[in-house]
């Protein structure tokens, strides 16, 4: 049977751009849009028009240029804003209005100071006069996870009578839970009329860390667009990341059966330009895109994964856009993964010379943060001159491919005899390791589930 297709919305360029310090400028924008285009994402939301007239150029330009996904454009719920939206959005080949007004009695009372009656009318007309205009309109009840059940029922189903499209359920301050969220969108897919006929769609914030599980719990739920960002930027905490709800559904698909069109070769590559634009960098155990995520210092997880790397990594780097997995040399490195450090810098050891070798690193790597191959060389260099017996060959080019299963004092797999290539020897010294034998056999991200 074929898995349902999820839409990936990515709203880096309008909700992510709202977090501090990631603001783009319009070049800036479009590089972006196009780095999107190709990630594969159904729909990019480009700004929110009556904001600025950057906002509005940036929106314009990237409906001009960028033609395969939806490119939406935000207003709140009144005439004004939806005019200045559909006229940004004129060039686009698929255009979305996306309208939005907040429901819960919280927002009304304190910031919009209206009834629920007239906010009920406002979000009807709003929508009426965009789909007057555009056949693609998206609706969001903003603060939707905190607003009374029955009166958002009400809302949701008046906005479809109206003319919506899509109906978008924010957890705009990142509140729920995700069992709470998957309830959510069961009870409005029962009790609203004409739900079937609207796609439902996540928009998740990450104030306690939960965006990806609510969101993952809203497609379980039936939801089938996910609102996100790359690298998980946003208001505040930030939103679902894209990155990792994609993977998420693509590593544990038995327990995720959906399919999105995202090209996961490309999931990096964007995170790294979103980092480099907005000089924001990611944080370095973030998933999938962090530059940790498939880095690994403990001596027991880089002796696993020099015998396999199925035992310590669920995807392939590859299937991410990451160039490799890199094993970092630290104080919590074992023997296999400096013997074969040593060897790629052209140094072959007996075991004992090893143990030498590796007892006069640990006490190193005790004392300063990051071992690079400089000091390495120094140490073995200390090593081989006391030791007459020692085997010390000159060191390979940089570069130079050698059998994996030749690392030396390593119980290395006989069998695997793919190569194996050195890092750039500036910085911390590093075991780089494309696995390409393990997942010939399997789907490229899934290793061993
Ligand atoms: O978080 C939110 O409620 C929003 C809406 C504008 C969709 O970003
Ligand atoms: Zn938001």
């Amino acid at each position: 049977m074929d898995r349902p297709r999820i839409a990936i919305f990515d709203t880096t360029l309008r909700d992510g751009e709202q977090s501090p310090g990631c603001s783009m400028n319009v070049q800036e924008k479009l590089r972006l849009a196009q780095q999107l285009d190709r990630l594969g994402v159904d729909a990019i939301e480009a700004g929110f028009p009556i904001a600025s007239d950057g906002d509005f150029e940036a929106v314009q330009r990237i409906a001009a240029s960028v033609r395969r996904p939806i490119i939406a454009g935000l207003a709140r719920a009144c005439t004004g804003d939806v005019d200045r939206a559909w006229q940004a959005l004129q060039g686009a080949a698929h255009p979305r209005i996306h309208v939005f007004l907040a429901t819960s009695d919280i927002h009304l009372k304190y910031k919009l100071r209206i009834s629920r009656e007239k906010c009920l009318e406002r979000a009807r007309e709003a929508v009426r006069h965009a789909k007057s205009l555009c056949a693609d309109v998206e609706f969001s009840p903003e603060d939707a996870t905190r607003t009374d059940v029955a009166f958002l029922c009400q809302v949701v189903e008046a906005v479809i009578a109206a003319g919506a499209t899509t109906v978008n359920i924010p957890d705009t301050v990142g509140y729920t839970m995700p069992e709470e969220y998957g309830q959510l969108i069961g009870t409005l897919r029962e009790k609203v009329a004409g739900i079937d006929t609207v796609t439902i769609s996540t928009h998740c914030h990450n104030d306690l860390g939960l965006a990806v599980a609510n969101s993952l719990a809203g497609v379980q739920h039936g939801a089938r667009q996910v609102e996100c960002t790359i690298n998980g930027i946003g208001e505040r905490a930030g939103n679902a990341s894209l990155e990792e709800i994609v993977m998420a559904m693509r590593v544990r698909g038995d327990r995720y059966p959906y399919e999105t069109a995202v090209a996961g070769e490309h999931l990096y590559p964007s995170s790294q330009m979103l980092a480099e634009i907005t000089r924001v960098p990611v944080q370095p155990n973030k998933a999938i895109t962090g530059r940790n995520a498939f880095a690994h210092e403990a001596g027991i997880h880089q002796d696993g994964m020099l015998k396999n790397p199925l035992t310590y990594e669920i995807m392939t780097p590859q299937s991410v856009g990451v160039p490799d997995s890199r094993l970092v040399l630290g104080k919590h490195s074992g023997r296999h993964a400096l013997a074969l450090r040593c060897e790629q810098l052209g140094h072959q050891f007996e075991r004992r010379e090893l143990d030498e070798v590796y007892r006069k690193f640990i006490v190193l790597a005790d004392r300063i943060k990051k071992v690079q191959d400089s000091h390495l060389l120094e140490l073995i260099q200390d090593v081989s001159s006391s030791d007459a017996a020692g085997k010390k060959f000159p060191p390979a080019a940089a570069t130079l491919p050698f059998p994996r299963a030749a690392a030396a004092g390593a119980n290395s797999n006989s069998n695997d005899s793919h190569p194996a290539h050195v890092s750039g020897s500036a910085g911390q010294a590093t075991v780089s390791i494309p696995f390409t034998d393990h997942h010939s056999e399997q789907e490229d991200y899934l290793w061993g589930v």
